[in-house]
């Protein structure tokens, strides 16, 4: 009865992620939408909604469908390569998103970038940040989360990661925070191109930093690592370091500031299962997975693009037609997970997709856990009688995610 009722409704009337109703519990909608379909059109966004697991899964593995934003039909016009910006060289000329043969390559040697030891190089450069940036709250009663401390890690992180000098942070702040703008496809064109505005701007500095380190080799971060991979490989150059740090910051600022917020959010709103979460790096790993189950704050999924007329999960699917893959909308269903509405950081997760799956899983994902991890061992550390300062209202004005206004927490410490 209910099915049949929801699927003579307008689909805008089943699930609408600007609507308040979606801002207080998003969870009834998301399974209206999966119950439509396999592959639903969603009239306001003009896109093709992947609403199952297998299905995602074997996209994600298989890529039939096109990661390039200019494949999209709404897209600007590709411009003629005489007329490229530094953007457009980035962001086409070497997109790690277009070809797949380099992006497998790309993918490949840049591994060692990536690797254990790395990261915990890494690590141990932003821990002396995470732990001034704490100090500093000093004994404060009460405090903005989100303001004194959220907002600062993913660039911090990025910032140390890459190996991007001090001097250039300030420059490098706004292009951080607007990088992911540069090409979602439900925003207005102006903030597009103010968006491509700022990466342009974000280029000139990283070759900039690239020539000095060229000048001073040595340094053991991300950065002098990606040059001697260019040394020691013919088809991977400066321009493939310029789009590989891009990509880093655009899929790695948004992601860890809105993670910062729900992790927070969800260990306070469960304080007795803060030991086990922050137990050791594995166990926040797995609670971190559970924390963002749990908070279920996604307001949009994977962009792809049909690089041709087809057919997609039974439907006709044009050429240029968006297909946003959305993995979250399982997160509450009760027959994928038992007991949804339960947090527990110990539930086990197999598969477990946070960071997507195959050619394309997440490069950056030990790095977000760590920081992560890193901030809340410390934020404990310092105040380990932390509670949430009243219910904090959410915000649906970010483009990408439902965060918070402000996250407001009580201190509680001892000042006797
Ligand atoms: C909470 C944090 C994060 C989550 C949940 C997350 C999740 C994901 C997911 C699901 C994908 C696949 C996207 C797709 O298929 O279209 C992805 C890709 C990617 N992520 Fe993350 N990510 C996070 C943080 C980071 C960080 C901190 C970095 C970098 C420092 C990063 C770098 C990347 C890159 C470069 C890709 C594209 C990989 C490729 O196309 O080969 N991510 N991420």
């Amino acid at each position: 009865m209910q099915a049949a009722t929801e699927s003579q409704q307008p689909i805008d009337a089943l699930f609408d992620p600007a609507s308040p109703e979606y801002l207080e519990n998003p969870v009834p909608q998301f399974l209206a939408l999966a119950r439509r379909g396999r592959l639903v059109w969603y009239e306001p966004w003009q896109a093709w909604i992947m609403t199952r697991m297998p299905d995602i899964m074997e996209c994600w593995r298989n890529e039939y469908l096109s990661s390039d934003f200019y494949d999209w039909e709404f897209a600007p016009p590709r411009p003629p390569e005489d007329k490229w910006s530094n953007f457009e060289k980035a962001m086409i000329g070497h997109s790690l998103l277009a070809d797949h043969g380099h992006h497998r390559l790309v993918r490949r040697v840049v591994s060692p970038a990536f690797s254990r030891n790395v990261v915990d190089e890494i690590q141990r450069r932003i821990a002396p940040d995470v732990v001034k940036l704490i100090d500093e709250l000093g004994d404060l009663e009460s405090f903005d989360y989100i303001d004194k401390v959220a907002n600062h890690i993913p660039f911090i992180s990025i910032s140390r990661m890459v190996g991007l000098p001090e001097k250039y942070w300030p420059e490098i702040k706004q292009v951080i925070l607007t990088f992911t703008e540069a090409w979602n496809p439900t925003i207005s064109d102006e903030r597009r191109e103010a968006a491509r505005q700022d990466s342009n701007r974000a280029i000139e500095i990283l070759q900039r930093v690239i020539a000095e380190r060229r000048a001073n080799p040595g340094e053991d971060d991300f950065l002098s690592v990606l040059l001697k991979i260019e040394a020691e490989n013919e088809s991977f150059g400066e321009w493939d370091i310029i789009t590989l740090v891009l990509a880093l910051i655009g899929a790695g600022a948004d992601t860890t500031l809105v993670a910062q917020q729900w992790t927070l959010y969800s260990l306070l709103k469960h304080p007795e299962q803060i030991p086990a979460a922050l137990e050791s790096p594995e166990a926040f790993s797995n609670a971190f997975s559970e924390i963002m189950r749990w908070s279920i704050s996604s307001k949009m999924g994977f962009a792809r693009y049909a690089p041709a007329d087809m057919e997609v999960l039974g439907q006709a699917v044009r050429k240029g037609q968006m297909v946003l893959m959305m993995p979250h909308l399982k997160d509450h269903d009760p027959e994928y997970y038992d007991q949804p509405e339960r947090f527990d950081v110990k539930r086990e997760f197999n598969p477990d997709v946070l960071f997507g799956y195959g050619p394309r899983f997440c490069i950056g994902a030990a790095m977000a856990k760590r920081q992560l991890y890193l901030t809340m061992v410390e934020l404990f550390r310092r105040f380990p009688n932390l509670e949430l300062d009243g219910e904090p209202e959410k915000d649906n004005s970010d483009h990408n995610a439902i965060v918070f206004r402000e996250l407001r927490v009580r201190t509680n410490i001892d000042k006797s």
